[in-house]
């Protein structure tokens, strides 16, 4: 696979005078695909029922007959006014009850059939002119489902959905209250239709009630995209994409995948640091113009994982953007690093956000590969140097890692329903996990928590797993590879009671969670060797074979055959060490990198990059500060 570049335009905000030169210049810059059409509903049908695709027509046509592939999006984050008009409950209503009006996007609610319909005819509309236009080569589904805090409603319409939900999960009330625990605080129900959604109770709602909310809020992101897929199908042979986002796990992206063909997510390296992780103040100096040097290749190994191998950055980053706390301009070459990290790890197209910075609305501060004045941003020259390299390197194989992590979504949602400490959380535990790997130059890939098949791997991580899916643990346990799995692996039943016999309840190792503790930020429990445990510890009983020690004598990790079972959140410290040992164990090789400098195996290609901003050596090379470097395996 050769990968491309591409663009993300909005004719609708050009006059269309402008838009053959745009087109020209877009593949003379050496893009080949460009996106269209995904907040563009107010064009399309500017009153309910009456539809002018006549500028769209023209649009594709434009761009097609530059030699340019059209990824055409379907318009369903923006409904447009009148549509609140006909349908005024659409609002998804937030915590507070309060709706989330008109004028901005995504002010819909999951859950409102009306809008599904809706959305069902503009998306019959859009298949039935454009599924077989052949420049429409890949369609993208709505745009960046939960973004703004929008996969979770507590409107009317999602109360009926949650019910009814409910009564299909349970079949009957009973079995709801005894999943539930609902004696407790005399919280049992008599009927399904009295059961509320799980906010403005006095104080917290029952885990498994919250918990069951989360999991129908997915569902209902998954069932809505399902509903465009299939129209879609029926009209097209081109793949279906949707754009994720970076940290946003409020649904299960596997699911929704699962109706599509290729995963895509959008990615803004100087945005996330400010405004999405942790880190101290002298890290977040250090990459303030290049961005974490682990976030990128996360998301990216992650959607490579949901894509089923399959997967693109729908957006990245070309400049300062709008909306972090402050927006920094890149370092000179980060463009062209992120792109290259991306393909490394096995994108098949990078496309920009977005041609031209628009000089009006919401997103005027943000820039494109061109300026407002059409003139070009300082990104377009790293872009047209990736198109070139890209030319001349060829074919790039992935190729499996010899790491995988299992990753779970719903173990998000469990542990923001039920952290125990304030700062336990699943992304940050397995971001830990992640950095770890990457300090030590492995590569790695993510693997959804239904994979019984483990072949090929020499360590498998799960981090974090609040229940243990079934027969999961048993796969481990016989796949061969070495395993670090806990804390809190299996520490709930799927309905969020703790099982007895006590977790974690692995395959031949003899141990039992005694009880746990959350620990505040400073209170750490230090391990003989060193490194410590921080945020969470937990007292095992048994007699499996102890590989950790506490400095006090307590059990740190207990292992039987290759698992190893692990007592707490693990420092910085603690964590090369696990993976140091771990990768021994496994004869993986590591590599000793300099601050700041990343590396990605393919099959063929060893690929670094320095996201630091002064040159380093690596393996006799000198790579510049934001360089990327490349050479054979
Ligand atoms: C994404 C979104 C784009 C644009 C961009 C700005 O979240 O999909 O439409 O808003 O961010 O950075």
């Amino acid at each position: 696979m050769t990968p491309e570049l591409g663009v993300c335009y909005y004719p609708e905000h050009w006059a269309e005078e402008i838009w053959a030169d745009d087109a020209r210049r877009m593949a003379e810059a050496g893009l080949t695909w460009v996106r269209i059409g995904e907040f563009a509903w107010s064009r399309m049908e500017p009153e309910a029922g009456r539809y002018t695709f006549g500028w769209l027509d023209r649009a594709i046509e434009v761009l097609g007959g530059a030699g340019l592939k059209v990824i055409l999006g379907t318009p369903t984050a923006t409904p447009p006014r009148w549509m609140l008009a006909k349908h005024p409950d659409m609002l998804a209503l937030d915590a507070e009850s309060r709706p989330r009006g008109f004028g901005s996007r995504r002010h819909y609610c999951f859950s409102h059939q009306g809008y599904r319909a809706e959305c069902r005819a503009i998306v019959t509309k859009l298949a039935e002119r454009y599924g077989a236009n052949p420049h429409v080569a890949a369609w993208q589904l709505d745009n960046e489902y939960g973004c703004h805090d929008t996969t979770v409603s507590y409107s009317p319409a999602a109360r009926a959905g949650f019910r009814d939900w409910l009564a299909q999960r349970y079949q009957s009330i009973d079995a709801l209250n005894r999943a539930w625990g609902n004696v407790f605080w005399s919280m049992e129900y008599a009927d399904f239709d009295e059961i509320d959604l799980p906010n403005l109770t006095v104080t917290e709602p029952n885990p498994a009630h919250a918990m069951a909310f989360r999991r129908f809020a997915s569902d209902e992101v998954a069932a809505f995209n399902r509903a465009q897929a299939e129209i879609l199908r029926r009209h097209t042979r081109a793949p279906l994409i949707h754009n994720y986002m970076g940290r946003v796990l409020d649904f299960d992206h596997f699911a929704v995948a699962a109706d599509l063909d290729i995963a895509s997510w959008d990615s803004y390296p100087l945005g996330f640091p400010l405004d999405r992780i942790e880190g101290s103040e002298t890290f977040k100096e250090r990459y303030l113009r290049q961005g974490d040097p682990d976030f990128q290749a996360f998301h990216h190994d992650l959607y490579r994982a949901v894509g089923r191998g399959r997967w693109w950055v729908m957006e990245q980053q070309p400049g300062p953007v709008n909306w972090a706390p402050w927006n920094v301009a890149p370092l000179d070459g980060m463009v062209r690093l992120w792109s290259w990290e991306a393909i490394a790890h096995g994108a098949e197209v990078v496309s920009y956000f977005r041609w031209r910075q628009a000089p009006f609305a919401q997103e005027q501060m943000h820039s494109g590969l061109l300026r407002p004045d059409s003139a070009p941003a300082p990104a377009l020259a790293e872009a047209r140097q990736v198109a070139e390299e890209l030319n001349r390197i060829g074919e790039i194989v992935p190729a499996r890692a010899p790491v995988a992590i299992v990753f779970d979504y719903a173990s998000q949602w469990a542990w923001e329903t039920q952290p125990q400490g304030a700062d336990f959380n699943y992304f940050t535990l397995v971001f830990a996990a992640y950095r770890a790997l990457r300090r030590a130059g492995l590569s790695v890939d993510f693997l959804p928590p239904d994979t019984r098949d483990f072949a090929g791997y020499g360590l498998v991580l799960a981090p974090g797993l609040f229940a243990l899916p079934e027969g999961l643990a048993e796969a481990l346990a016989g796949s061969g590879a070495e395993v670090l799995i806990g804390p809190r692996a299996g520490s709930k039943t799927d309905e969020f009671a703790i099982p007895v016999p006590l977790p974690p309840a692995l395959p031949g190792l003899d141990a039992v969670v005694a009880r746990v503790e959350s620990l505040p930020p400073g209170d750490t429990v230090g391990v003989q060797g060193g490194g410590a445990f921080e945020r969470w510890f937990e007292h095992l009983d048994g007699s499996a074979e102890m590989v950790l020690t506490t400095a006090d004598g307590r059990a740190g990790a207990m292992r039987a055959g290759t698992l190893t079972y692990l007592a707490g959140w693990p420092d910085a410290d603690l964590w090369d060490r696990l993976i140091a040992t771990a990768c021994e164990a496994a004869d993986i090789p590591r590599a000793a990198l300099p601050e700041g400098l990343r590396l990605r195996d393919a099959a063929q290609h060893r690929f670094a990059f320095n996201y630091g901003a002064a040159p380093v050596v690596f393996d006799g090379r000198e790579i510049p500060a934001a360089g990327v470097a490349w050479w054979p395996r």
